[in-house]
């Protein structure tokens, strides 16, 4: 396991748990990862043979929607866990067009640039004291210009969060005690680094992408398709 401040550690449960965990916390996640494969599919059609890069690609599931959408796309994907790599790794082990890393994306042992690339999940971890800008900079590098970058994760403010969580709750499984649900509240207003829309558009922009549209919101989460120009 690669142990530095900017990664965060999924080992234990909390790698085994993660496939059950991830469907029941975010109801709309095979949503996103099911519209994935065909909005790559549109955006990339004028491109031959594209690399796609995923960023913490964890247990494989964007990976494998990806990879099993189209077998000319090559995809490279990382992240720093060794287990999750792991449980990728047996998830992905039909696909011939997937190469695994466990590194993070500075880490990647390959120059290549991407036309493509996903993160999912991973930049509410990273602290807004300039990781979060160095992980969007390190992305934005490995693009192609008129790259793609696919982006998914918690976003609002505490007062949207609240709300929205207090709404996403309802939809928790019955055996999901009050003080779990209170927890994982705590966690996402006061633990983790969620930021807002704002500051989003605004690390965005100062790293480069000229162009950051929202595709989808559900509750605590959404998604955007960033541009390189
Ligand atoms: C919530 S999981 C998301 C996994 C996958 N993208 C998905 O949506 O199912 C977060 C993943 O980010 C990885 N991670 C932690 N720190 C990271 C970093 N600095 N860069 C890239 N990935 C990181 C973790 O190892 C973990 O697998």
């Amino acid at each position: 396991m690669i142990k530095n401040k900017k990664v965060e550690i999924f080992e234990g449960d909390r790698a085994t748990n993660y496939d059950n965990f991830v469907r029941h916390f975010f109801p709309n996640y095979e949503f996103v990862m099911n519209s994935i494969p065909q909005l790559l599919k549109g955006i990339l059609s004028s491109v031959t043979t594209p690399n796609i890069l995923v960023v913490g690609c964890g247990t494989g599931n964007e990976t494998k929607k990806i990879a099993a959408f189209n077998d000319e796309w090559k995809i490279d994907a990382c992240d720093p866990s060794e287990e999750m790599i792991a449980i990728a790794k047996e998830k992905l082990a039909a696909y011939q067009n997937v190469s695994l890393h466990t590194c993070t994306v500075e880490n990647l042992p390959t120059n290549k640039s991407y036309a493509a690339i996903t993160l999912f999940l991973v930049l509410h971890f990273l602290s807004d004291d300039g990781e979060k800008e160095q992980l969007l900079q390190d992305i934005y590098n490995k693009l192609t210009i008129g790259g793609t970058f696919v982006l998914f994760d918690i976003c609002g403010t505490q007062e949207e969060l609240e709300q929205q969580y207090d709404i996403l709750s309802h939809t928790f499984p019955y055996n999901w005690s009050r003080e779990e649900k209170e927890m994982r509240k705590e966690r996402i207003l006061n633990v983790l680094n969620v930021i807002s829309e704002d500051r989003l558009k605004f690390l965005s922009e100062k790293v480069g992408f000229t162009s950051i549209v929202k595709f989808h919101q559900s509750t605590i989460s959404s998604a955007w398709i960033l541009t390189k120009k």
